[in-house]
Order: C-alpha cells, then structure tokens, then sequence
C-alpha cells in the first residue's frame, strides 16, 4: 500500500519522481522520500536520500533546492504499517555503506529475525520499518556478486512476504534493480529513458507499452534499455501490455476534487461494463467467464467476498443472486472467511470483488477458496491485477482508473458487472427467459441516464441534506432491503471522507437498540424508494420522526407524501427495485463528499486510509 517509482536516463530524474509520486499518492500519504544519484567534482557517484513526513508536496518544496543533474532515482509514498510515519521510517532506506537505497511496497513477514541476524552481524538500523532489512541484505550480496540485480536476487532468496521493490546502488551509476512478488509493478521504456512504477498511472506520460512483472521475476533498468531475468538469472522476454486509456483519466479535469469527477462519470461506467454483453440471441455473453455454462448450472451455492465499500456490492447481489437465480448466497468480509473454515464444494462459486485487485484478504481467501475447490470469479477494475489472474473467470468493471481513496465509480461498475452475473445464473438455471433477460439489461441500461438525471438535477437538494448534518456529533442511515444495502454504503463514505461518527442499519432494527441514539436534530439518512418495503420503511421513520429525529429521505420522484416526514427530500427517478442500488447510490455518495468539503476535509485522501490495501 505504498507507491514506488524509478527513474534512469537522460531527464532529470527528481522531476519524474516527483511527478510520478503525485499519481501514486492514492497508495499511501503519510510520508515520502527519494534517493537521486549526485557525481562530485572527482567523478565519484554518491546517493542523495531526501525524505520528508507527510504528503508528496512537502518532499517537492524541500527537492526544490536540489539540483537538477541527477538522472537516476527512485521515489517513494508510504502508508505506514512497520513503525509511525517519520522521516526515519520514510523510504528510501539506505544500507550501512550508504550506497546502496531501496524502495519497497509490501510486507517483510520475517523482518524480525532477518534483523536480529543482520544485527549481529554488524548491521546498524535507523529505521523501525520492514523494509530496512533489504537494504542491508542487498549490502551483503553486492560485497559477493558486485552486480546489483544479482544482489537483489540474492537478497529476495532470505525474504518471506510481499515485495514490489526497487534499489539504486552508487556503485553502478544509471541501474536500477527490480524485484515483485505479490506486490504490482510495471516497467516502461520511454524516449528518454527506462521507468519503473507501483501503477501504470506514474508511467503513463513516458510511454504506452508497459511490461506487467510477474512474480518472481527481476529487471535491470539502464538508461540505454531494460533487461529482465526470472527467479534462476536467466534472460526473459515479457510480454508488453498496451495501454489505451487516457492520461485525462488521472487528472482533475476542471473538477475541484477526484471524488466528484469519479461520482460524475459513473454513467459512463454503466454503459462501458455493459457494450457487448448482450448477444444478438439474447444470450448474455461474458466472455472471460472461464466457466461452461454446464459448470454454472451445477453451482447450488454462492459466496461473495469482498472488504469495504466492494463487500456492500456483494450485499447487492446477495439479493438479485438469491432471487432471479434462487441459488444461497452469503456475502462475507474477506478477512473473516479466510480465518473460518466455510462450506466449500466443487459446486460452490466464490465471487470475489474488488476495484484494486489487489486487496491482501481478498486475494488469500481468493486461494484458500481454490484449496477447498471452489471456482472462484474475479470482479476488479483492474486489468491483470492479482485478482484476475487468480481467478478462474473475470469481469472488468470499466470503471477506468479511480484515484480517490473512497470508492464511487467502481462500486457502480462492480453493482453492474455483479447484476450481469446473478442475470447469467438466472438464465442459466432457467429461472429468467431470454425476453426477461432482454427487459432486465434494457432496464439497467437505462440507469446511465437516471444517474446523470439524478446528477443534473439533485444537486442541490443534497447540498442542503449536507448543511443539515455537517455539524452533527454522527448520523444514522436506514433503509431495508436493497436500501439497507446501500445504507451500510452510505455511512461508509460518509464517515471515510468527513470524519463524521455514522453506522447503518436495517430499519427494521432500529427499535432494537439503535433508536435510543435519537434525540432532537440527529440525522437520519432514510432510502425510502418506492419498493415492496416501502410502507415498512416510512413506519421506521415515522418512529423516528416521533423522537426529533433530523430526516433526509431518499424517494422515488413523485412521492409528495414524503415530504410529510421528511426534512429534506432527494429524489431518484423510478427504477426497478432491483436496479434501485445503482441509482440511489448516487446522492449518498454525493452528500459524502458534501459534507466533508464543508468540513475542511481532504476528499481524495483521507486520513489514515491507502487506496489499495496490500497488508491484511
Ligand atoms: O480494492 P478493493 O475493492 O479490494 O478495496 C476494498 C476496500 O479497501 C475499499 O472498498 C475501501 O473500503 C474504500 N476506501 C471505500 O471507499
């Protein structure tokens, strides 16, 4: 969960770092740090370490005074796990001898005795991270092999745990050695030089054609070309990966925040995770499946795992699996189902969702579900992420690159790619005819313009909710159903991004316990769409209301009598409830980010949070 960079070749390399760390932030933005190589006056090659706490634009002041000679560097953006964020712990780390830094994104599991070891032999430690021991272990190894990517092959062998690293050494000026396992990295070459990066993102300005590392795989970056050897030494030729999304993916685009940008192109998403998957035969085509639909049939039980905002995906599917493919589904947090020993059979299908691809539980329990049997689906907005290719099938939710920390625009795609696959084992266990599947695509189509609709015209009317519970000590959302889905969703965002005390609840549940919170003013977020609970959900509210409660309802356009219970209304066209999730989960997202622009929030980066989250 940190984002690491490299740079060898003509340029000036801290411009690149620089600018590449500003992409990668979303991974961790506790501190940051680079080492750039500097010749002196008598041809000698030294290494610069400059680290700072906190984000990418304290280490830009500070590298304004460096000078601009340097063109070989690696960089740096930590979320913290091994040892506070400070300046000794930020990366790069360097070994004793100083000439030799490392960046690292991942874990060192055996980092305890590695040092215990490297101490007695003489190691000295300014730092409390993980990461450190590498440094010194790359020490040892270049004192043998005089040759950097040897070391840190050599250095990898003592490892236990996750690494996408990168290590410059004075003693080779220009290279850059690179290992991965478990941790992503991609390599570019550009015009003016070779790069490597955590994401395709802090590349994607030098060049189009990036090489995803695989495990166990190392390369050797020189300013003249990139050379790349497997686990043994041996020379390989990877596989080059085009990119073809565009760089105005990873900027603002005029919108003042990454968060709103992403909420408002969630129609786009709706339509690309859905172009092509209808075939003219009514047939739904998912085309990396990677299952027969012979093997679908016999499925007669479903998990979905998942962690955060991907896990209240699952809680959507939960009821559109249950009821057009009448197959069991339970929905589990990952870091729970991979410590517990769930019923797994060949005919059990664990559908695992997340944006990053890369989440640590997701991807153990992901294995540990292969173990036990089960075929596992793959839900990611990630292409080639740990994810997908550990899966046996695959949906992309096209949901392009998302960069604020809280989720928008990939939940939607994730609902979306979800509401194909509970359409496809309907049909395929013959409980939806291909008329009803036609009818059902049509209509989830059509939440593209509901949700630009409910963008266009209901903006206001969120940022009036948003006034009305900015100051408030926390807030309760309900709903039932698909709206107790997306209630656990909304409290989520809000509590992530503005700091404010929320918790949902299915609103049923409310007079067991949760309604002695209510006292006059508190806010509760109600989804109160049309639906065949509704009249359950208005009765809660009125509960609610009973007590002073502060209500901002969710409705289906049209519904005055609302306005009877509610203090504030934000209205959603009429949809199927099935397709309701999609669309209601458009305002909450938008009061999220409301109320933590009132609050003096950063938006896009939390705090204490990391996009990606790669340790368990
Ligand atoms: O990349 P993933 O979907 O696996 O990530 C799972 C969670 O970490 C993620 O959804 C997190 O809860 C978001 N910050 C929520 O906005």
């Amino acid at each position: 969960m940190c984002g690491i960079v490299g740079y060898t070749g003509t340029d000036t390399a801290k411009d690149i770092l620089l600018a590449g760390l500003k992409r990668l932030e979303y991974r961790g933005y506790d501190s940051a740090g680079v080492a750039l190589e500097r010749t002196d006056p008598a041809g000698e090659t030294h290494l610069d370490v400059i680290r700072r706490v906190g984000k990418v634009a304290g280490l830009e002041s500070e590298l304004e005074h460096v000078d601009d000679e340097s063109t070989c560097g690696i960089g740096h953006t930590r979320w913290a796990t091994h040892g506070r964020p400070s300046v000794a712990n930020a990366h790069p780390h360097a070994c004793c001898g100083g000439n030799i830094a490392v960046v690292h994104n991942g874990i060192i599991e055996n980092f305890a005795e590695l040092r215990d070891e490297l101490t007695a032999r003489g190691h000295v430690f300014g730092s409390e991270t993980d990461t450190e021991v590498l440094a010194h272990l790359v020490e040892e190894a270049y004192a043998q092999t005089h040759e950097l990517v040897a070391a840190v092959r050599k250095a990898c062998e003592c490892v236990v745990g996750a690494y996408g690293l990168a290590a410059v050494c004075a003693d080779e000026p220009g290279v850059i050695a690179v290992a991965r396992k478990d941790s992503p990295i991609v390599i570019g070459r550009g015009e003016h030089g070779s790069y490597v990066a955590s994401d395709i993102i802090a590349l994607i300005d030098a060049t189009r054609d990036v090489v995803v590392l695989e495990d166990g795989q190392f390369a050797r970056l020189a300013p003249e070309g990139i050379t790349y050897t497997d686990a043994q030494g041996e020379l390989i030729e990877p596989e080059v990966t085009h990119i073809d999304w565009d760089i105005d993916m990873a900027e603002k685009g005029g919108y003042p925040d990454f968060m709103l940008k992403e909420i408002c192109e969630q129609p786009r998403v709706v339509r690309d995770t859905l172009v092509g998957r209808l075939a003219p035969s009514g047939e739904l085509d998912i085309d990396e499946l990677g299952l027969t639909f012979e093997e679908l049939d016999l499925i007669d039980r479903v998990y979905v795992i998942a962690c955060g905002t991907s896990y209240h995906a699952g809680l959507v599917a939960k009821n559109l699996i249950e009821g057009w493919a009448r197959i069991p589904c339970e929905v589990e947090a990952a870091s729970e189902f991979r410590y517990r020993n769930p019923i797994i059979t060949p005919s059990t299908l664990v559908v695992a969702v997340s944006q990053s691809g890369e989440t640590a539980d997701t991807l153990a329990a992901i294995r540990d579900a292969r173990i036990k049997g089960a075929k596992v689906f793959g839900i990611t907005n990630v292409v080639g992420s740990p994810v997908a290719r550990e899966s046996d099938g695959v949906i992309y939710t096209k949901a392009n690159k998302e960069i604020a920390v809280a989720s928008t625009k990939s939940f939607i795609g994730q609902i979306v790619s979800l509401t194909l696959l509970a359409m496809l084992l309907g049909q395929v266990k013959g409980k939806l005819t291909t008329g009803q599947v036609r009818m059902l695509f049509r209509e989830l189509g059509d939440t593209a313009a509901q949700i630009q609709y409910i963008l266009d015209s209901q903006r206001e009317a969120v940022h009036e909710a948003a006034l009305a519970c900015k100051d408030a000590p926390s807030a309760l959302f309900v709903g039932r159903g698909m709206g107790a889905a997306i209630s656990y969703e909304g409290a989520l965002k809000l509590k992530e991004v503005s700091y404010l005390h929320a918790e949902a609840y299915a609103a049923g549940e409310m007079k067991h316990g949760p309604i002695a919170l209510i006292d006059p003013g508190f806010p509760v977020i109600a989804v109160t769409t049309k639906s065949p609970v509704y009249d359950k959900v208005v009765s809660n509210l009125k509960e609610c209301e009973a007590r002073g409660a502060k209500i901002i309802a969710l409705a289906t356009e049209g519904d005055e009598d609302i306005k009877q219970i509610a203090d504030h209304v934000i209205y959603i066209p009429p949809v199927r409830d099935a397709f309701s999730a999609i669309t209601a989960s458009v305002p909450l997202q938008l009061l999220a980010r409301d109320v933590a622009v009132m609050r003096g929030c950063d938006v896009d980066q939390p705090r204490n949070l990391a996009k990606s989250v790669t340790v368990e």
